[in-house]
């Protein structure tokens, strides 16, 4: 049974996802972000404000909201600061207890410390849960899978979308649309909505790995090792994985902010056989990677703005397709998670 369509749109839904999916656990960006003491992202899930940060050597996610006024503890974004309110100056420790507030009165305080969030790393991914406690393996099965292993990082964008965050896993999953959509990226490269595609699932993550055979050989003689094939993951709810060709990895995520708008983030990294070769030949197969991603990224864009669009007005839910069997998995799973 597919998702309805009302869900793609209505903000209370949004709510219900938020309290039954994402504050059970959601990806939040790379552990490389978090190398030094004080490195701290802040950001938003559902509208509500978060900050993950290096506190004490490990990795902490406090709700973002002074105890004082309420500002913001962290301003938005990524950078390096104590755990400080910028606002009277009130400041909490590595366990979100409030350490010091200037000329404040003992008596007139009386929350003092920082909601805290289960934080754990995995591969050298970040992941948190609002409420309850994750896993230490959480994405495992799947990440393993595409050999999923971090190499250096070497660029970072973002992308915000004018749609629901199920338009966005939905559109991933399939390889249907690459023949229509990706005319100029995909299609090019020998990968198509055509392409031999093996599937396979590990509880409520998916992976997905096309052959393909057109400029594998060529890749092959250029770089021993590398392949032409593209390895692909999703780990439930928010993280999507792909390495491309054994030489470059793509991690991707996104947030929802609202039920008609998702932020996208994404990065690329250079794979261990690529970190291996001389400078010009990674340099050039980055440079191709970000003008590469950019394209499909942008391409994909169009297709989920307009989807948000019609999906007010659709009739009835989608009518999936058998090589849409991944996004079916899905549905499925979203369904079993908002009614338990
Ligand atoms: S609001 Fe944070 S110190 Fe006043
Ligand atoms: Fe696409």
């Amino acid at each position: 049974m597919p998702i309805e369509p009302s869900a793609y749109w209505q903000d209370a839904v949004l709510e219900e996802e938020y309290r039954r999916i994402f504050a059970r656990g959601l990806y939040v960006g790379a552990a490389a972000h978090f190398a030094q003491e004080d490195d701290f992202d802040s950001y938003a899930v559902c509208g509500r404000p978060f900050t993950t940060r290096r506190a004490g050597g490990a990795l902490r996610t406090f709700e973002n909201v002074c105890l004082h006024r309420a500002n913001l503890v962290d301003p938005p974004g990524r950078g390096n600061r104590p755990l400080r309110c910028a606002y009277h100056a009130w400041q909490y420790d590595a366990d979100g207890l409030l350490a010091r507030a200037p000329m404040a009165q003992d008596a007139c305080i009386a929350r003092r410390r920082l909601q805290a969030c289960s934080t754990v790393e995995q591969s050298g991914l970040v992941f948190m849960a609002p409420e309850g406690e994750l896993a230490a393996t959480h994405g495992a099965g799947a990440l393993d899978q595409v050999g999923f292993e971090v190499g250096a990082w070497f660029h970072a964008e973002t992308l915000e979308h004018a749609a629901n965050w199920k338009l966005l896993v939905e559109n991933v999953l399939e390889s249907y649309h690459l023949s229509f959509v990706h005319q100029d990226s995909f299609v090019p490269t020998g990968i198509s909505s055509a392409s031999r595609a093996t599937e396979s699932r590990f509880g409520d993550d998916s992976c997905l790995h096309i052959a393909n055979r057109n400029d594998g050989a060529a890749k092959g003689r250029l770089i021993p090792g590398a392949h032409a094939d593209y390895l692909h993951a999703y780990v439930f709810p928010n993280l999507f994985v792909s390495v491309t060709g054994g030489l470059v990895g793509f991690v991707s995520h996104f947030k929802p902010q609202q039920a008609g708008s998702t932020l996208l983030e994404w990065s690329l990294f250079e794979t261990p056989l690529l970190a291996a070769q001389k400078g010009p030949v990674r340099q050039y197969v980055r440079q191709n990677a970000v003008a590469f991603t950019r394209r499909v990224l942008a391409e994909d864009q169009v297709v989920l703005n307009h989807s948000q669009l019609g999906i007010r007005h659709a009739r009835g839910p989608h009518q999936l397709q058998p090589v849409e069997d991944r996004l079916a998995h899905f549905h499925a799973t979203y369904l079993r998670w908002m009614n338990p």
